[in-house]
């Protein structure tokens, strides 16, 4: 899967002074804490040291985390030990630092910080049988989302793949059914805005950048369900999160920004193992004089797939496959490897 590290740079996250794990202990939270009460125990961090939490969670239990996952390093975990206490209310929560931070949620009802530590899944991959919901399935990455999730093996998973724009979802069921049919497995495309849907969900992707789908994505999730926040979720917005119903259906966030080339190299073998057809994601082709189209044209919405720049191709301006007629052979319209090596004899190197 191909990554937005520019998007990543762009949001560094500020380390300093913050932790790589806070245990916060949450007991007696449903309502406002009466002022009598005697102040709890400094919440403390793995380390050893006391967090940054330190006694002012007393203020509130929606500050408390705003507060607390802002103290947790990139790329670190921020554990909520109940000890039978509720939230009672929606919890104010760093969602765009799950993407862009790397940050983890992870709770217990219980007082083992351990058990909510033990509910953290090995991989962020789709298991066998999971209803998944890609919410934007529509655009180039969410296109991308439903060819990987059909494609690579995993039995009898159903991909229910939503998009406000019904042009985009034509095209996804134009290209996806076939993939669906071939390896038996469900496909059920709908749109938002008109369609609802029965089922809660055992993993949701999340294609669009809009905090409170990540909120809708929890009362929609089934127990031990998965939220991929893959939408570039800017680091300092928050949403308002059911974090009791996070911790008592052990829902786990991931969410990361760019890719690593270990991730490159596996992408490359599904490919050469056929478990992954990246020429499904092409929509347009373009020498370096059509990339500036090509990024306006992203900016706009007006490609449903990926772009292949070809510096070798000067002069070859913006091209959807669409309009490329007779003029290389695609298959099935679709781009494959004859077409591409038929484009580039048309711009043979000096
Ligand atoms: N994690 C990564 O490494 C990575 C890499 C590339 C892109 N991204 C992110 O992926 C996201 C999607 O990229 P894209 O190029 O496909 O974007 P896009 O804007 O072209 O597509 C988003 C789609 O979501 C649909 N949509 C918007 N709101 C919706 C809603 N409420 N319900 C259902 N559908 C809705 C739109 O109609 C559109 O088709 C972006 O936020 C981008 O930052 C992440």
């Amino acid at each position: 899967m191909e990554g937005d590290a520019g998007a990543s740079r762009l949001n560094p996250t500020d380390d300093e002074g913050s932790s790589d794990a806070v245990v916060t202990e949450v007991e007696t939270l449903t309502g406002p804490a009466p002022e009598t009460d005697p102040a709890p125990e400094t919440p403390v961090a793995s380390t050893g040291r006391p967090s940054r939490l330190g006694r002012g969670w007393l203020i509130g239990v929606a500050a408390v985390l705003l507060v607390g996952s802002a103290g947790v390093a990139a790329g670190g975990l921020f554990n909520i030990v109940q000890a039978g206490g509720k939230f009672g209310r929606a919890v104010v929560s760093q969602v765009g630092r799950v993407h862009y931070g790397g940050i983890r949620l992870v709770g217990t009802a219980g007082r083992d910080p351990a058990a909510a530590m033990s509910a953290i899944p090995a991989t962020a991959e789709i298991r066998p049988n999971d209803k998944i919901n890609i919410i934007g399935a529509a655009g180039p990455m969410g296109t991308m989302h439903v060819i990987r999730d059909l494609c690579q093996g995993v039995p009898g998973v159903t991909v229910f793949a939503g998009d406000l724009s019904d042009e985009r979802l034509a095209a996804l069921q134009k290209l996806a059914e076939p993939l669906a049919a071939k390896n038996k497995l469900t496909l059920r495309p709908y749109n938002p805005s008109k369609d609802k849907l029965p089922d809660k969900f055992n993993y949701i992707v999340l294609m669009a950048p809009v905090p409170a789908l990540v909120a809708q994505a929890v009362q929609d999730a089934a127990p031990g369900g998965r939220v991929n926040i893959f939408a570039g979720i800017p680091a300092e917005l928050t949403a308002g999160l059911d974090l009791d119903a996070c911790i008592e259906k052990q829902l786990y966030f991931i969410g990361t920004s760019g890719s690593v080339l270990e991730d490159m190299k596996q992408v490359l073998a599904k490919v050469v193992s056929r478990r992954l057809d990246t020429n499904l994601s092409v929509a347009a082709v373009a020498g370096l004089e059509g990339a500036i189209d090509g990024i306006r044209a992203v900016e706009k919405n007006l490609l449903p797939g990926k772009i292949l720049v070809y510096p070798s191709c000067r002069g070859l301006k913006l091209t959807p496959l669409t309009e490329l007629g007779g003029a290389l052979p695609l298959s099935d319209g679709h781009w494959n490897k004859q077409a591409e090596e038929a484009l580039l004899k048309q711009f043979p190197t000096t």
